[in-house]
C-alpha cells in the first residue's frame, strides 16, 4: 500500500499506522534526505531478514541502523570513538553513517557478522518521526532491487519492490538523491568507505585528513578494504553505461566517435548530459537526459539515479556520460557513475 505523507510536517496518524507495521516486525518504505530507505526494526532478526529476502539482497551485505536521538546510539555501538561526538554535533541529522565498534546486543544479522555497526540519524521529518513513533532503530537499505539504482521516488520502490513492501510513505523526491557518506572509525585513521553527501572536505574541515577507500594516490598503498556492499557494478542502471574520463574537449570528441560507432550498429543510445554539454548531442538520433548545469553540482546529485532509471524505462541499449570531477559532492557523482559502468570507464588522455 502507498500512502502519501507531508514530507514538512509528517501526519501523525500516517506515521503511528507505518510505525505499527514496524513494531509487528513488517517492512516500511520511507523517504530520507538522500534516498528512500526500506525500514524494518533493526532490534528484531526476524524482520531485519525480511528486508535481505524483498531486495534479494545477500545476507554478506551488511544494513545501516537509523536513530532518531543520540543517545540511542549506545543501543547499537560501543566504545564509541572521540571523533563521534563532533562529527554528530556537526553533521547529524544529515547524509553521514558512521562505522563503529557493534553493541553486544545489537544481531549480527543486520550488520552481516561483522564487529561493527554503521549507523546515522537521517535528516528528514518522515524518517525521524517514523524512527520516534517506532521506537527502536531502524535498520534500512536502499529501497532497490540489490544491485540496482537507488529509489530517489516512492514510485521508483513501487517499480523495484512492488508488494514485496507492506507500506510505502510517498513523502515526495528526495532532496540529495546519492547515498550517505559511509566513514569508517573503527581502524586507525578515519576512512571514507563510500562517498556521499558528506564531503571528504567537509570531514577533513573537522578532523584533519581523511583517507578514501581504494584511493591508491596516498603514498602508494591501499587504503584498507571496500565496503562489503560496495563491489564493481553495484549502482546500475540494466543499460550498459560508458563513462568517459580526461580533458573536455578530448572527451567529447573520444564521446562522439563513440556514438557514430554505436550508431552505425544500431543500437539506442542514450546520454547523461550536463547541460553544457547537451548542445554537443543534439544533432544526434539520441535520448538527452539533462542532468542540469556543471556548476550546480547538488542538483546533477538530486536527479542522477532518476535519470538513469528514465533511460532503462526508454530502453537504451548504452548510456554515454562524461565525468564531474572528484572534489566535493562531485566525487560521489563520480563514484556512482563509475560503479554504473562497472570495468567501463574509458580514459582520454
Ligand atoms: O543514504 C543512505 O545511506 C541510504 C538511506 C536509506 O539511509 N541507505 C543506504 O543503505 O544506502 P545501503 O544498504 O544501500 O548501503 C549501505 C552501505 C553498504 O555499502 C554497506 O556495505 C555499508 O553501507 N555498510 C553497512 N554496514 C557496514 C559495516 N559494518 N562496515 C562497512 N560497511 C558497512
Ligand atoms: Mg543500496
Amino acid at each position: 500500500m502507498l500512502l502519501t505523507v507531508n514530507p514538512v510536517q509528517p501526519e501523525c496518524d500516517v506515521i503511528r499506522q507505518a510505525a505499527k507495521v514496524i513494531r509487528r516486525g513488517g517492512l516500511v518504505a520511507f523517504p530520507t534526505e538522500t534516498v528512500y530507505g526500506l525500514a524494518a526494526d533493526a532490534l528484531n532478526p526476524e524482520a531485519v531478514s525480511r528486508i535481505f529476502a524483498a531486495k534479494e539482497r545477500p545476507f554478506f551485505d551488511p544494513i545501516i541502523v537509523h536513530i532518531a536521538r543520540i543517545e540511542d546510539l549506545l543501543l547499537v555501538a560501543r566504545d564509541l570513538p572521540p571523533q563521534v561526538d563532533i562529527l554528530s554535533r556537526r553533521f547529524w541529522p544529515g547524509p553521514l553513517t558512521l562505522i563503529l565498534p557493534r553493541a553486544d546486543a545489537l544481531s549480527t544479522r543486520v550488520t552481516a557478522g561483522l564487529d561493527t555497526v554503521a549507523v546515522r540519524m537521517p535528516d528528514h521529518p518522515v524518517a525521524l518521526a517514523l524512527i520516534r513513533a517506532a521506537e527502536t532503530p531502524i535498520g534500512a537499505p536502499s529501497a532497490n532491487l540489490f544491485s540496482h539504482v537507488s529509489p530517489t521516488t516512492a514510485q521508483h520502490v513501487l517499480d523495484d519492490l512492488g508488494d514485496r513492501v507492506e507500506l510505502i510513505l510517498d513523502g515526495g523526491p528526495t532532496r540529495i538523491g546519492i547515498e550517505s557518506t559511509v566513514l569508517d572509525l573503527s581502524g586507525d585513521r578515519p576512512t571514507i568507505l563510500r562517498p556521499g553527501g558528506v564531503s571528504r572536505e567537509m570531514l577533513e574541515s573537522v578532523l584533519g585528513e581523511v583517507a578514501l577507500a581504494g584511493d591508491t594516490n596516498q603514498g602508494g598503498e591501499k587504503t584498507g578494504l571496500a565496503s562489503p556492499g560496495l563491489m564493481e557494478r553495484h549502482y546500475s542502471p540494466n543499460a550498459e553505461l560508458l563513462l568517459f574520463q580526461g580533458p573536455e574537449y578530448k572527451v567529447l570528441a573520444a564521446m562522439k566517435e563513440r556514438l557514430d560507432e554505436l550508431l552505425s550498429a544500431e543500437k539506442t543510445v542514450g546520454v547523461l548530459a550536463s547541460s553544457e554539454d547537451r548542445a554537443v548531442f543534439e544533432g544526434y538520433p539520441v535520448i538527452i537526459e539533462d542532468l542540469g548545469s556543471r556548476k550546480n553540482p547538488s542538483r546533477i546529485a538530486t536527479r542522477l539515479y532518476a535519470a538513469m532509471r528514465a533511460l532503462d524505462v526508454r530502453g537504451v541499449d548504452v548510456i554515454l556520460a562524461r565525468g564531474f570531477g572528484n572534489t566535493g559532492l562531485e566525487l560521489a557523482i563520480e563514484n556512482r557513475l563509475s560503479k554504473a559502468a562497472g570495468s567501463q570507464v574509458i580514459e582520454v588522455h
